[in-house]
């Protein structure tokens, strides 16, 4: 696929059922991570792969364990849905800003470093013919699963990226009107 191609026509999948990528597309993936603009070399970026059942199941352990830290009379059902929320994908990414204090980057800077990180990432998952999908919600900022993924008190996750193989259809998105976000400065 053409990098036109890919940046025009990508989409993200809710749907991902095995394979996850591996051997060489995962490698390629995680050096489209590596190669986003980062204002000072500070390489501002750390992954957790969560790949196969078992780690998962204890990504969705900590989730669970996140939301009765939150809320301790937490409806089993909800419970449930936390645990499972990883699951959907046969391959999850944590992806982390690593950030530290710079005269000249600011935090925010660094997360949007590695924020780019997860956008270089799903779509090199694309252009390789696998699906993904960058999600956050309320895991991605509770201290609990920060504390567990080794985060330090400026970090953040910035994302979860979930990959896998498309299993729904591709969505029916036109691009929008670029006239109606772009204008020129008279
Ligand atoms: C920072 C960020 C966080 C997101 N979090 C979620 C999320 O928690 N759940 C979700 O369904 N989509 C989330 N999305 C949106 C999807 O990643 C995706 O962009 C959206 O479904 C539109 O699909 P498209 O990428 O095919 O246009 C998030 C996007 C961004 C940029």
């Amino acid at each position: 696929m053409d990098a036109i191609t890919l940046l025009t026509t990508r989409y993200s999948s809710s749907r991902l059922t095995e394979p996850a990528p591996a051997g060489e597309a995962l490698e390629l993936i995680k050096q489209a991570a590596l190669k986003v603009p980062d204002h000072g070399g500070l390489k501002p970026w750390r992954f957790v792969i969560f790949q196969g059942k078992t780690a998962l199941a204890k990504l969705g352990d900590i989730f669970a364990e996140a939301a009765v830290e939150e809320d301790p009379s937490i409806a089993n059902e909800l419970l449930e849905r936390a645990r499972q929320l990883p699951l959907r994908a046969p391959m999850v990414i944590a992806c982390i800003a690593k950030c530290s204090e710079h005269a000249k980057v600011p935090l925010q800077e660094q997360v949007q470093s590695a924020a780019c990180s997860v956008m270089a990432m799903q779509q090199a998952a694309f252009a390789l013919g696998f699906g993904g999908i960058w999600r956050t919600g309320a895991y991605a900022q509770y201290e609990f699963v920060k504390q567990t993924l080794g985060l330090g008190e400026d970090d953040e996750i910035v994302g979860y990226l979930y990959l896998g193989t498309c299993a729904g259809e591709a969505p029916q998105r036109p691009v929008p009107d670029t006239n109606h976000f772009f204008s020129y400065f008279e």
